[in-house]
């Protein structure tokens, strides 16, 4: 599975730190930050989104350090539908409730043992469809 992956420099730590254990398992395609030098969430957020729309099938990952400015960023796409998760419940709902194609993390308030779980939780669970897929019908305006 292919995942686009961004992050501002408050998540850049979060971001080598979730590539490092996942690595195997998915083919990250990061698109940035690098450092930690101060950097705006938006020009890490549209790409990453921009990708995902592009590429059937990919997943993007974003984090900074609230994760709402990336959320609210890539929620600008139509299509995107990029949810804020914190514990792995709320990321397993945001797969099977939202159909989320995103995952933000909000590096400065989660341990990265959480944000490993939470993540895996996210790519274990499955859209359910049915009365869910009506409601994200009727998402865009
Ligand atoms: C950066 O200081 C911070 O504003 C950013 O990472 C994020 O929390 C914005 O939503």
């Amino acid at each position: 599975m292919k995942i686009y992956i961004g992050s501002d420099h408050a998540g850049v730590d979060l971001k080598t730190c979730v590539k490092e254990r996942f690595g195997g398992r998915f083919e990250f395609n990061d698109l940035g930050t690098f450092t930690s030098e101060s950097v705006d969430y938006p020009d890490f957020a549209h790409p990453v989104a921009e990708n995902v729309l592009k590429d059937n099938g990919s997943f993007g990952i974003l984090i900074c350090g609230t994760g709402n400015g990336m959320a609210i960023t890539a929620n600008k796409h139509a299509g995107i539908r990029a949810a804020l998760c914190w514990s792995p419940d709320i990321a397993a709902l945001a797969r099977q409730h939202n159909n989320a194609n995103i995952i933000v993390l909000p590096a400065r308030f989660i341990s990265p043992e959480t944000a490993i779980e939470t993540f895996e939780a996210f790519f274990s669970a499955q859209f359910e469809g049915g009365r869910h897929q009506r409601r994200i019908d009727k998402i865009n305006l």
